[in-house]
């Protein structure tokens, strides 16, 4: 047994487990006329319900003494204050310093000082490419700009891009390719121009196989499209850590937009990462993004636990996973624009939280990180919600929805918070039998066939539910909405006491890959691994 499921704070809410798995939520409500005051938070614009979670004034108050048994309030401040809290990379985590408004002191230094330098770099070079300064080699403007990273050089910049659309250019279009299939990249080419085409390489190492790979092959169809050598510096940027590795591709150190190591790959998109961002939304979006991550910065920072938004999301998640059971967690906006943020959080939560040794190297017995995944409302009603409502698997799921849409069209707007309300109502209360006989009763139905339906129409309910509504998807909004969710996974990786910083899970599949590569080059057949690995090479062989 490790220490924290021996420890009082955790006992306590296994004791009150039993409780709280008999109660049935929506029966919490008619008991409390108060509820949704008490178990839901406002933060600006900003509404986090939390009161359809089988959770009670009890429950609460044990999750809150489990965040002070492990020293939350000090763990906040170390995160914010740049103590070396990725323990297995020896460095800070302070991707709160790229949208810090106060000095950041690291080791003597003021880190603000040289974020403002890059932001300065990033405001000169985005004013030149937008208003047509910097144009490609035959003299037109920049019409296009193709991001080459993957990861977390891509999944951010791709994400806000798509969901800061209605404030993007209309002459300048982003494109991503991430994907080791030359298939994203050619079909991303085929579109383009060389001559108004802008490559901006994005890896934090600049020694991604996937990213290096991607850019090689877009500096030779820039070449071959008519590009020469000494066009490359008007088309090719790189942001990256490593001044050598972009020097050695080619690409001039004064065209490198430079961040530190002390951002982690996930948590990057706040720096020069964030380049395909500012150039898409312009400057000042870019700073309103980093303003309204600030905002919530700021209360994660000063906000006592019980009313911190991120805390209190953290710790509830704590309860789905270590005390109810919950493995899968579906993100469900209802909102179009933000299609890429299951994606974009399910490397935020699985990449940080997918840890089963502790920050002291030791084995831990308790479930970590969940399965993070989703779609946009309404389309995943028509397609998994099934599950949700009636499955066996134990599921929990944000709601997050704009009370104001982009693009008022008649009552679409109406039509979907209808959904995404009724939605949230029907995971927790379901309906069970005796709403299912009266509602057959009323129809036309045979008794015989009546009696046959009722357990198909039974759903069970008490599903954990949080609602996150706001004003309208700005760029302000989103940041907030993107810390929110940052700050949520350091506060359960504080309570698990695991490092949510490194990802060491995806080097052994890299390391393999390597040693297969080789392998691919001849016809020889593949005899050196397991018969199903030397089976699958063998067949490929056979048919390339
Ligand atoms: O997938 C592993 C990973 O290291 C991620 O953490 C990172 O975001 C991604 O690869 C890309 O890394 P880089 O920016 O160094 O190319």
């Amino acid at each position: 047994m490790t220490s924290l499921t021996q420890s009082s704070a955790w006992l306590a809410l296994k004791a009150h487990q039993p409780a709280i798995a008999k109660q049935v939520v929506c029966d919490l409500f008619k008991q409390d006329a108060h509820r949704f005051e008490r178990f839901s938070l406002i933060f600006g614009d900003m509404l986090v319900d939390f009161s359809k979670q089988p959770i009670t004034g009890e429950t609460i108050s044990l999750l809150l003494a489990l965040a002070r048994q492990q020293g939350m309030e000090n763990r906040i401040t170390q995160l914010f204050h740049g103590a070396r809290i990725n323990n297995t990379e020896d460095r800070p985590a302070l991707h709160t310093a790229l949208r810090s408004k106060e000095p950041v002191m690291l080791e003597g230094e003021d880190v603000t000082l040289k974020i403002n330098a890059v932001l300065e770099h990033m405001a000169i070079f985005t004013d030149k490419i937008r208003n047509g300064d910097h144009t490609g080699y035959s003299g037109k403007p920049i019409t296009d700009i193709v991001n080459i990273g993957i990861g977390g050089s891509d999944l951010g910049p791709c994400m806000v891009t798509e969901a800061l659309k209605p404030y993007g250019s209309s002459r300048l279009k982003p494109h991503f390719v991430s994907n080791i299939d030359g298939t994203q990249l050619y079909e991303t080419l085929q579109l383009l121009d060389p001559a108004t085409t802008l490559f901006i390489i994005a890896s934090k190492t600049f020694t991604t196989q996937e990213t290096l790979a991607n850019a090689h092959s877009a500096r030779s169809w820039f070449l071959a499209q008519g590009g020469r050598e000494q066009d490359i510096a008007r088309h090719f940027v790189a942001v990256s850590t490593n001044r050598a590795a972009v020097e050695k591709f080619g690409i001039d150190p004064g065209n490198m937009f430079e961040f530190w190591d002390w951002v982690g790959g996930r948590y990057s998109l706040w720096s020069a990462i964030g380049l395909p961002i500012a150039l898409t939304i312009g400057m000042n979006h870019f700073r309103a993004l980093l303003d309204g991550a600030n905002a919530m910065d700021r209360h994660f920072h000063n906000t006592p636990l019980e009313k911190n938004i991120p805390v209190m999301l953290g710790l509830i998640a704590i309860w789905q996973i270590n005390f109810l059971g919950i493995t899968s967690h579906a993100i469900l906006p209802y909102d179009q624009y933000l299609h890429r943020f299951p994606a974009y959080l399910q490397q935020l939560e699985m990449e940080s939280n997918g840890k089963r040794i502790d920050r002291d190297g030791k084995a831990i017995d308790y479930a970590t990180g969940t399965v993070v995944w989703g779609e946009p409302g309404t389309n995943g009603q028509h397609a998994f919600y099934q599950l949700l409502h009636q499955g066996t698997a134990s599921i929990s799921a944000d709601f997050i929805a704009p009370c104001q849409s982009q693009h008022p069209i008649g009552n679409h707007h109406q039509l979907l918070l209808a959904n995404c309300f009724a939605q949230t109502q029907a995971l927790m209360c379901g309906k069970n039998e005796r709403e299912v006989r009266l509602e057959l009763e009323t129809g036309n139905l045979p008794i015989k066939w009546q009696e046959k339906l009722i357990p198909h129409k039974i759903h069970p309910g008490n599903h954990p539910v949080t609602t996150i509504l706001f004003r309208k998807l700005d760029p302000a909004m989103l940041g907030m909405l993107i810390a929110l969710y940052e700050h949520k996974v350091f506060v359960q990786s504080v309570i698990w006491n695991i490092n949510p910083f490194d990802q060491w899970g995806v080097e052994l599949g890299k390391q393999l890959a390597g040693k297969i590569l080789p392998e691919l080059a001849h016809d020889q057949p593949a005899a050196s691994h397991d018969s199903s690995t030397n089976g699958l090479i063998n067949f490929y062989k056979q048919y390339r």
